[in-house]
């Protein structure tokens, strides 16, 4: 018999192998990211297409990214905008963003994807005071411990039905009671909270388990 995680990465493998079809495009971003030297933390083949069938279901036309690392979930997202949309993606790391960069041009999406390469709490500011339509869908990817500001930040610019989905919300439980050492899990409990007593919001966390073991997403819907 196979232990459960092992069970859940086999499931995890079938589930890809009937629903995900990765072009060259997104397997060479994953391949040129540990070219980079970049840690093989995107997000799974499975939570690309989920993220995908997100964006399309919510007929998004402008997404914000926060944490772009070699573009693995950039290219998923920015497939599912509408014609004419934009995806603007925040990455602090120069290593990540380079990568990214030559992925986002082998998959032609150098039209559709603005890159901002910096800290997001610098940059994020910047692409909230721009003018133009509010963000349809944001995910948030980025350094735990600034999800709860990029929260307050980010909700300048949604509208009524944007979709906010955040990545590495449970941790494989830690959340529960986050050790001090642990200043990550502290953050996503705060964040967690947040997003639950904001009555902007409906929300929900999906538990996820598989190939990137026990985490959890947020999919919360402006009222
Ligand atoms: N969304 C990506 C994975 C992102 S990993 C995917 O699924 O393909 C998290 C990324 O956030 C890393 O590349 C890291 O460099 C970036 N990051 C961490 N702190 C940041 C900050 N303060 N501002 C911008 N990016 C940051
Ligand atoms: C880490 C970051 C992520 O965004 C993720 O999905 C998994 C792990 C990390 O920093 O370890
Ligand atoms: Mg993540």
């Amino acid at each position: 018999m196979f232990t459960t995680p092992d069970l859940f990465s086999i499931v995890d493998h079938y589930i890809t192998d009937l629903y995900v079809k990765e072009d060259d495009a997104l397997v060479e971003a994953v391949t040129a990211a540990r070219g980079f030297g970049l840690p093989p933390i995107e997000v799974s083949p499975a939570q690309g297409k989920f993220l995908y069938l997100l964006a399309k279901i919510a007929r998004a036309r402008r997404i914000l990214e926060i944490g772009t690392l070699g573009g693995y979930s950039t290219i998923w997202l920015a497939r599912a905008l509408a014609k004419g949309g934009e995806l603007v993606t925040l990455e602090a790391d120069p290593a990540a963003a380079a990568a990214a960069s030559e992925a986002f041009a082998r998959a032609g999406l150098e039209q559709t994807v603005r890159l901002l390469v910096g800290d997001a709490t610098q940059t994020l500011p910047a692409v909230i005071s721009e003018t133009g339509d509010p963000f349809d869908l944001v995910f948030l990817d980025a350094d735990k411990v600034n999800y709860p500001s990029y929260f307050d930040l980010f909700m300048q610019r949604v509208s009524s039905g944007s979709l906010i989905v955040a990545d590495n919300v449970i941790r494989a439980g830690t959340v529960l009671a986050p050790r001090p050492d642990d200043p990550s899990a502290s953050a996503a409990r705060t964040f967690n909270a947040l997003v639950a007593a904001d009555d902007r919001l409906e929300s929900i966390i999906l538990q996820q388990v598989g190939i990137k073991g026990h985490d959890g997403l947020t999919i919360a819907r402006v009222r």
